[in-house]
């Protein structure tokens, strides 16, 4: 009984040791078993699927050219002037006068930023 209760003990001190690492980091990461905390990376694929699967390729072309279409002049996304954050604003907001709708309530802030950051290391041309 009393080994049973030492071990409870030594499980609760790792349990709240874990908690304190991980609210110390604002990074996401897991702990392994030697210690060693990696951080966790979005696969590459993840952009460009929801390029694909949220229909920016219809108005944007797959290559994100963008041109003539029913929405109107979609953009040329691979030499936007924009940062990150304005295309991610622009993907939220849209600009429905202009034919960009808006996103707001239809793709989740994750992946719209995870849009935005496909757009500007992906997409773009590169010089
Ligand atoms: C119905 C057609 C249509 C769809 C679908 C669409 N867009 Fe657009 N988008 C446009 C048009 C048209 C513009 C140009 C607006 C303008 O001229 O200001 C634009 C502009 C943009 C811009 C601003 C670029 C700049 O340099 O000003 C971004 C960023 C963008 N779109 C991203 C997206 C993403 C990401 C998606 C998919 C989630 C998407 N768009 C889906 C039509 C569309």
């Amino acid at each position: 009984m009393k080994r049973f209760r030492t071990m409870t003990f030594t499980l609760a001190v790792a349990a709240l040791s874990a908690v304190a690492m991980w609210s110390a980091s604002g990074d996401v990461s897991a702990e392994t078993e030697t210690g060693d905390r990696p951080v966790i990376k979005v696969p590459r694929g993840g952009g460009r699927a929801a390029f694909e699967r949220h229909g920016c390729i219809t108005c944007h072309m797959p290559d994100g050219r963008g041109g003539q279409n029913e929405g109107g002049y979609g953009a040329d996304l691979r030499v936007t002037p924009l940062t990150e954050e304005q295309v991610a604003f622009i993907i939220t907001y849209g600009r429905t006068p202009m034919g960009m709708p808006a996103f707001k309530g239809l793709i989740d802030e994750e992946t719209i930023a995870m849009l935005a950051k496909y757009i500007k290391e992906d997409l773009r041309l590169k010089k």
